[in-house]
């Protein structure tokens, strides 16, 4: 999805910060980018494809630099990527430039009336007409603020947007159902969609709420609401820092966040739970007492939703899991005193923050909790309760580390609501998980497994129970990073249809721990695959006799029965990275997709 840098600092250092600012904001996905400054004058450049390309734009311009400046990386919604289409966005005169996150639902009609009184667009974005009502109104004698606060009145859909001008050393921004920060610096202030944008500069932050507008001028900020008043924000300050953010010497973050596990789960648990009494004790679980829970996610966020709704109905709640796409419209009933859990790792995801706000205007007082990764988050400001997993920043647009730590947030989450019968052996297999995520790293074959199917058609995964998410979640690594077709199913579902695709040429990847009745039952569905030829990949402790009728096998360490599944996801995440790898596939930002998926 589109990112949005700013800086007003020195001006020998803004060019350097919205470049170095972009590069921070790459791994949501973008198809061009580009920087506006101004000194007096307004310089743009804006090119499509990737940042290097837009630097040597830079590199090859005069005159770009100012105080002010804001960038952009765009990932298109109206209009093909294009250099025309790129932000930062101007008017006839060249006298504003703006950048511009979310929709605007009813830019058509802004822009035929615009078009009636004389401007002339330049791109086909939705985006553009915002710099042209801005010059209608600095025509009609406003100041650059108000034409700014004017020009906002008239759109409808979502939006982060910061504009500069040629005539003032101000950036001016606002957001509405997209998000935007602005990083506290003692010499510059700064704003971006995202942190890790000015990580590198700050690590003080003020989350800018719906409908609020920022002024930031070289060292200095104000936030005021729509009627101009100024409003008293608080500075947070962000654990994440800028070595967290970087690659450390890993050839992708998809592979440094996958290695980031065990650190992860462990930070996930701290002082959260006593392994003695098996208590867990999370201050943002307290006096939880819900009649049902709706989970309601996207993608990795919903995989580890289906394994926490089947978790919760095992504890005896009844639980469900919705995908957040469908929930808005399925509008599917809410029992009172319910609990929905909005599962996102951004918190930013507006397919999960929809369906959060259609619970929230009920009207109905259902409370809501946001599961999330990001500390003043969009979900988790919204929502009544936050639950943070504390993966810290995962940049691969794969999602890898915060699925297993969503996976142990929804075990404490489950011990909150409902009292459970082996809790203190949970509390000591998700405390012993760490250890064996790491002794799995440390010994996994799934770089073998990987170049020995590396050519295949296609791939399945099954699984049952509580591995049924894992083999969706491992067929959506497997598509997302390497392009080939995979698919997961229940292991019981295969017979009825998939079974159909399977070859010699497509390895199914099946997943049995233990010996229970759900083993046996997977095995019997590995050998109706082995008897067509496929090949079995069998991702197991070893108790069932699955290995017999395997080809290879990717061995976890036995643990408690809701804690294999995070073991099991580990070996899929390293098989699916390994094949991306073999093919040269661009790992960490994956063609057509974004890591913060803003748009519904
Ligand atoms: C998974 O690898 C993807 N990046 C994607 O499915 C992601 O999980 C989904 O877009 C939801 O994102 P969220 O957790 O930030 O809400």
């Amino acid at each position: 999805m589109c990112g949005i840098i700013g800086c007003a600092g020195r001006a020998d250092e803004t060019l350097d910060v919205l470049l170095t600012g972009l590069e921070g904001l790459e791994y949501r996905g973008y198809d061009s980018a580009g920087v506006a400054l101004s000194n007096g004058d307004l310089s743009v450049c804006k090119r499509e494809g990737e940042i290097e390309r837009l630097q040597r734009a830079v590199g090859d311009a005069s005159g770009l630099d100012g105080r002010v400046g804001i960038g952009h990386t765009r990932w298109s919604t109206h209009g093909p990527p294009s250099d025309q289409n790129a932000h930062p966005h101007t008017d006839c005169a060249d006298e504003v430039a703006v950048v511009h996150n979310g929709i605007i639902e009813n830019y058509a009609d802004i822009r035929a009336e615009l078009v009636e009184r004389g401007h002339d667009f330049d791109s086909d974005t939705d985006s553009e007409v915002v710099p042209h009502l801005i010059e209608d109104s600095l025509a009609g004698g406003k100041s650059f603020e108000d034409a700014f606060r004017g020009a906002i009145t008239r759109l409808e859909g979502s939006y982060a947007l910061a504009a500069v001008s040629r005539d003032s050393e101000a950036i001016l921004a606002t957001r509405q159902d997209s998000p935007l920060v602005l990083g506290v610096g003692d010499e510059a202030a700064y704003l971006a969609s995202d942190v890790p944008a000015f990580l590198d500069y700050t690590d003080r932050v003020v989350y800018l709420e719906d409908g609020e507008f920022a002024r930031l001028e070289s060292g200095s900020w104000t936030v005021s609401d729509s009627e101009g008043r100024l409003l008293d924000k608080s500075v947070a300050q962000v654990e994440w820092n800028a070595e967290e953010t970087a690659k450390s010497g890993y050839d992708h973050y998809m592979l440094k966040e996958i290695h980031e596990q065990p650190r992860a789960l462990r930070k996930c648990l701290r002082s959260r739970v006593d392994e003695l009494t098996g208590t867990v004790d999370v201050a943002a679980l307290a006096d939880l007492n819900p009649s049902a829970v709706q989970f309601v996610a996207a993608g990795t966020s919903y995989h580890a939703s289906l394994y926490g709704a089947q978790l919760l109905r095992d504890a005896g709640v009844p639980a469900q899991a919705f995908l957040s796409s469908e929930y808005a419209t399925a509008r599917p009933p809410v029992p009172d005193d319910a609990l929905v859990v909005g599962v996102s790792q951004s918190g930013e995801t507006a397919d999960t923050l929809s369906a959060l706000r259609t619970v929230q205007d009920s009207g109905r007082g259902i409370e809501t909790l946001a599961m999330t990764n990001v500390v003043g988050s969009t979900a988790a400001r919204e929502c009544d309760r936050e639950l943070l997993i504390r993966a810290g920043p995962e940049i691969g647009v794969a999602a890898t580390k915060t699925f297993s730590s969503q996976v142990v947030a929804a075990n404490l989450l489950s011990a909150a609501v409902s009292p459970q019968v082996d809790a203190r052996e949970v509390v000591q297999a998700l405390r012993d998980l760490s250890g064996q995520v790491q002794e799995l790293l440390d010994s996994s074959r799934a770089e073998e497994v990987a170049e020995q199917f590396v050519d295949s058609e296609g791939y399945f995964f099954i699984g049952r129970g509580y591995h049924h998410p894992v083999a969706l979640e491992g067929a959506l690594k497997m598509k997302e990073i390497t392009y080939k077709h995979a698919e997961g199913f229940p292991a019981g579902e295969l017979k009825h249809g998939p079974l159909a695709l399977v070859t010699a040429e497509t390895p199914v990847f099946a997943v049995v721990t233990g010996d229970g009745e759900k083993a046996t039952k997977t095995v019997g569905n590995v050998k109706e695959v082995e008897a067509r030829d496929a090949s079995v990949v069998a991702v197991t402790d070893g108790v069932s006799d699955a290995e017999r009728y395997a080809e290879e096998v990717l061995e976890i360490p036995e643990t408690h029965p809701r804690v294999a599944p995070v073991l099991a996801n580990v070996q899929l995440q390293l098989v699916a990275y390994h094949v991306a790898d073999k093919l040269g596939r661009s790992i960490d930002k994956p063609r057509n997709l974004a890591k913060s998926v803003t748009v519904e």
